[in-house]
C-alpha cells in the first residue's frame, strides 16, 4: 500500500489534530470508527435492554466473533483465542496454568517488561521455581540472540517467557528460531506481544510460540481493555485456569457432579464483559486487516531506523535501540545528555505538544513511531531534542 494510502488515515484519528503522537507502544490514539462502534454498541444496548432476548443473543456469540477475527488476522484456530483485557492477563493465565514443580525454571531477558517479571517473580515465591535472565544487548544479531538463549538453558529449565519486541529499546527477536531451539530441548515457549500485535506481520501459527499474550490497545488501536491470548491446540487440555465461571463447567449438579470442560478456550472465560469494548476491538481489527499488516510493518521499520539515524546526529544523544535491519522496530529509544528520561518527556510535551514516554530500566527516552506519523512528526521531535542537547 502506498504511504499516502497510510496516512490517508490520519483524518480518522482524532487525537493528531491536537499532539504529535509518538507513543503508540504505550496505547495507540483510536480512529473514530473504533469509538463510534464501542458507543454505538454500549447505546443500543441501553435503548434496548441490556437482557433483552435480542440483545443476550448478541451478547452470547461474542466471545465466538472476537475468536474468530482474531484467529483469521494472526492465522491461528478460533479454538486457540482466549479473550483477554489486555497482555498481563493473558501472562498470568499462562504462568499460573502451568504444573511447575520446585525447582523448575523458566527464563526471560534482561530487556524484559515487569508485566512478565513480577508475574515470574510471584511464581518464584508461590512455587519455588528459579527465575533467570538473559543479558542481551541492543545490537546482538538474530543468531546470537538465540545462542545466548540456548546457552542459558538447563535440564530445569521448562519455560522461555519473552517479548518477541523489547518495549524499552525495541529490539526484536527472532521468536521463531527460540521456538524451535527451545521446543528441541523440551521447554516451552510463552511470548508477550504487546509490542508486536498492530506493528509486525505476525502469524502465530508460524511463531510455533505454545502461549502468545497481546492487546488490542497498543499497536491494533483498539479501546483499552480487549486483548487475546492464545494457546497452542494442543497445549490447551493441559493448560488449568486459575479463576473460573460457568463457562468451565461441561456439566455440574447440586450433587457434587462436575465435569470440567479441558480442551476448549471457555474455561478461562469469567462472565460479565463489556461487550462495547470488544465491539470496538473488531473494528480496530478490520481496519488494521484493511490497512495492511505488511505495509505497517515496513513502515514502522523506515521511520523507526530514519528517526535513529536523525538522533545519531545530535551530539549528546545516545541510542538505545538496533542498528540492524532484522532486529529494529517502530521503537526508538535514546537518551540526552545526562538528563533524566522523564524530564525530557515533560519538556517535549511543553514545548511541542509531542507524546514520548520514559522508561526506567535502562532509563530512557522511547518514541513509538506508527504508520500514521509522519516525516514531520520525526523532525518535530528532532528538532526539539536537538535544542534540548
Ligand atoms: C512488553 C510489554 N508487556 C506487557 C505490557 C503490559 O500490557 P497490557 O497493558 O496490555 O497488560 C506492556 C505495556 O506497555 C509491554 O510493553
Amino acid at each position: 500500500m502506498a504511504i499516502d494510502s497510510l496516512l490517508a488515515m490520519r483524518d480518522q484519528i482524532p487525537a493528531l489534530r491536537k499532539v504529535n503522537y509518538l507513543n503508540s507502544g504505550w496505547s495507540g490514539p483510536s480512529p473514530l470508527r473504533v469509538v463510534d462502534r464501542v458507543v454505538d454498541y454500549l447505546r443500543w444496548e441501553a435503548e434496548e435492554g441490556p437482557t433483552a432476548p435480542h440483545v443476550l443473543a448478541r451478547a452470547r456469540t461474542l466471545h465466538e466473533e472476537v475468536r474468530l477475527a482474531v484467529a483469521a488476522t494472526f492465522n491461528a484456530q478460533p479454538d486457540e483465542i482466549v479473550t483477554t483485557a489486555n497482555t498481563t492477563e493473558g501472562i498470568n493465565l499462562v504462568l499460573n496454568g502451568l504444573p511447575w514443580v520446585a525447582g523448575d525454571e523458566a527464563l526471560t531477558y534482561t530487556f524484559e517488561h515487569h508485566s512478565v517479571i513480577v508475574p515470574l517473580y510471584h511464581l518464584r515465591e508461590r512455587m519455588k521455581i528459579r527465575v533467570r535472565f538473559v543479558r542481551l544487548e541492543v545490537d546482538d544479531r538474530p543468531e546470537t540472540i538465540v545462542a545466548k538463549f540456548e546457552a542459558a538453558m538447563t535440564d530445569a529449565t521448562r519455560l522461555l517467557a519473552l517479548s518477541h519486541i523489547s518495549y524499552s529499546t525495541g529490539l526484536r527477536l527472532p521468536i521463531e528460531a527460540i521456538c524451535a531451539m527451545a521446543h528441541a530441548r523440551g521447554a516451552q515457549v510463552l511470548v508477550d506481544g504487546a509490542q508486536t500485535a498492530g506493528h509486525i506481520v505476525l502469524d502465530l501459527a508460524a511463531t510455533g510460540a505454545d502461549y502468545y499474550a497481546f492487546t488490542g490497545h497498543k499497536w491494533l488501536l483498539g479501546p483499552d481493555g480487549a486483548g487475546a491470548l492464545f494457546v497452542r491446540r494442543d497445549r490447551m487440555p493441559h493448560l488449568q485456569p486459575t479463576a473460573v465461571s460457568i463457562h468451565a463447567a461441561a456439566s455440574f449438579d447440586v450433587e457434587g457432579a462436575y465435569v470440567p470442560k479441558t480442551g476448549s478456550p471457555d474455561k478461562f472465560q469469567l462472565t460479565t464483559v463489556n461487550a462495547g469494548i470488544f465491539h470496538g476491538f473488531l473494528e480496530a481489527l478490520a481496519i488494521y486487516r484493511d490497512v495492511g499488516p505488511a505495509a505497517i510493518e515496513a513502515r514502522t521499520r523506515q521511520l523507526g531506523l530514519l528517526l535513529r539515524s536523525k538522533l545519531e546526529t545530535i551530539p549528546g544523544v545516545t541510542i538505545f535501540s538496533p542498528s540492524h535491519e532484522e532486529t529494529a522496530s517502530g521503537l526508538v529509544s535514546f537518551r540526552v545528555g545526562a538528563l533524566p528520561a522523564r524530564e525530557v518527556v515533560d519538556r517535549l510535551w511543553e514545548r511541542g505538544r509531542i507524546v514520548v514516554r520514559a522508561v526506567d530500566a535502562p532509563s530512557v527516552v522511547r518514541a513509538a513511531c506508527h504508520y500514521f506519523n509522519t516525516e514531520d512528526d520525526l523532525e518535530a521531535l528532532v528538532a526539539e531534542i536537538a535544542a534540548l542537547a
